[in-house]
């Protein structure tokens, strides 16, 4: 119904819509072959929060919210006492006890279909997770995300992306996506046959900042529908700050563009950079949507229309596997956003929600702790790289770091940032993902992603490995192409 026969069957056989295999999961799978250390791909060596683990496994075991609760605070005594003949105590395993705890015969309702857009429970957790962070200092206009208005429960932040973008786009619409940008945002778009703009970010060496072009940005948003904003950002490790969410906002204001944040990495903010605060309007509208900035209440009720947040557990919570994220969108979108997500996955695992609704309500220490550990391993990390010749403004979020190596001496003769990658996996032991991978047609070859994710001593041997790149020049490394 939107474009013509012939324009469908060029945009089928163009290749710019030919969708990909992931390189950053290649590089993993590389790793495992190779025997290498993986800083590839980004995800924790080390598990989530035993919170949310022993509510999944209750949950599956007891099958239904009561019979959960009442299951974790049991005794493993009195459970063994009630479900194991006596005479086996001695040699009973853990998995004689889960199931003997499995076959009770009770009701069960964890392990079957829930509400397609997530469990009732869920998205009131998650609302008033928005509302312990990002408490709206305004009180007259603050509004709470309404768990049954805004919010929709995904598998990860990969789902709420296809489903927030189909919502909203037709085939042959453009979206504004920044380079360097996360494979996921152009794969997306030629999933949905949408034409992807891009605008490049740039790191300047002299203010040691990744700065925008707003002028480019502003060109371009004339065609976009929707603009893709990742903060803190991967593979940059960039903290937007105020005035440059405040720029992003007067454009899409103005040219009525959606603005799509991918906030995976909200946590993960180091020390040196403020927290900015979300700009959800009625939330943070004190911090970001201010009057001083420009911003009139129309504008601040136009702009809540326009901002849609996508969001997960994998990265906060360590749990990368367990596939599950959200939407928080408008309320006049919500309706088709839930038929896509019903009609393409259904729903989110049902156990999955029971354990994330205990990690959305684990402590702030919690988050204090992973921010400060995250921080010691990049400080290792990219400190131990730069004494190797490897050189990047620091990042102050996220968990990677976008290395310049071209002043490593074993890695000059390099042209194409794949074949550096190549050379680290297979010569030197460590998986890293070529940077060119983060720009359109890998125009940008100056790059090599690192995720300093991994616990210490991976990242230990990483940098041991990576000190034998002192044995090799520009010509002998070649040479082992
Ligand atoms: C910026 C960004 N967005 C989205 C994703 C995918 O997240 P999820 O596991 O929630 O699908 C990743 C994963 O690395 C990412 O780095």
């Amino acid at each position: 119904p939107y474009v013509s026969m012939a324009t469908t069957q060029k945009m089928v056989d163009d290749d710019d819509f030919k969708v990909k295999e992931s390189v950053i999961r290649k590089m993993t799978r590389l790793a495992i072959h190779h025997n290498a250390v993986n800083l590839s791909q980004g995800f924790p060596n080390e598990g989530p929060p035993s919170e949310g683990v022993c509510e999944v496994i209750c949950g599956l075991l007891g099958g239904t919210d009561e019979d959960k609760n009442e299951l974790k605070d049991k005794k493993v005594s009195d459970l063994m006492g009630s479900l194991i003949d006596p005479s086996q105590h001695r040699n009973a395993t853990l998995y004689d006890l889960l199931s003997a705890i499995n076959e009770r015969g009770r009701l069960n309702e964890i392990s079957q279909y829930s509400v397609p857009f997530g469990r009732p429970a869920l998205r009131e957790k998650i609302a008033s997770y928005y509302e312990r962070f990002y408490p709206g200092t305004k009180g007259a206009t603050r509004q709470r995300v309404d768990p049954d208005r805004n919010i929709t429960v995904t598998l990860g932040a990969t789902e709420s992306l296809v489903i927030i973008l189909r919502t909203i786009c037709k085939p042959g619409d453009s979206i504004l996506i920044m380079e360097p940008f996360h494979e996921l945002y152009p794969s997306q778009a030629a999933v949905l046959y949408l034409k992807p703009e891009f605008t490049e970010m740039k790191e300047n060496i002299t203010t040691n900042k990744w700065e925008l072009d707003f002028t480019d940005i502003e060109a371009k948003a004339k065609i976009c529908k929707a603009m893709i904003l990742c903060n803190p950002h991967n593979p940059t490790g960039k903290l937007f700050d105020t005035e440059e969410l405040q720029q992003l906002c007067h454009i899409c204001l103005k040219h009525n563009m959606y603005l799509i944040t991918d906030d995976i990495y909200e946590h993960m903010i180091y020390s040196g950079a403020t927290q900015e605060k979300h700009i959800l309007p009625g939330w943070d509208t004190e911090s970001v949507l201010t009057s001083a900035a420009g911003f009139s209440d129309d504008e601040v009720q136009k702009m809540a229309n326009l901002y849609i947040i996508m969001n997960s557990l994998s990265k906060t919570w360590s749990c990368t596997g367990w596939r599950l994220g959200w939407v928080i969108c408008p309320s006049h979108l919500t309706e088709n956003l839930r038929a896509v997500h019903d009609q393409m996955v259904l729903q989110a695992p049902t156990p999955i929600q029971v354990g994330a609704q205990a990690l959305l309500d684990i402590p702030k220490e919690y988050y204090l702790k992973m921010t400060s550990k995250y921080q010691e391993r990049r400080d290792f990390l990219v400190q131990e790289l730069e004494k190797l010749g490897f050189e990047c403004t620091q990042p102050n979020s996220a968990y990677y770091a976008f290395m310049r190596f071209r002043n490593v001496p074993a890695l000059k003769g390099f042209s194409k940032p794949i074949d550096a990658s190549i050379f680290l996996l297979k010569e030197i032991g460590v998986a890293t993902v070529p940077g060119d991978n983060f720009y359109y047609n890998g125009h940008n070859t100056d790059y090599i992603r690192f995720c300093f994710c991994r616990q210490m001593p991976q990242l230990q041997e990483a940098v041991k490995r990576l000190q034998k790149l002192q044995e090799y020049n520009a010509e002998t490394a070649l040479k082992q192409k």
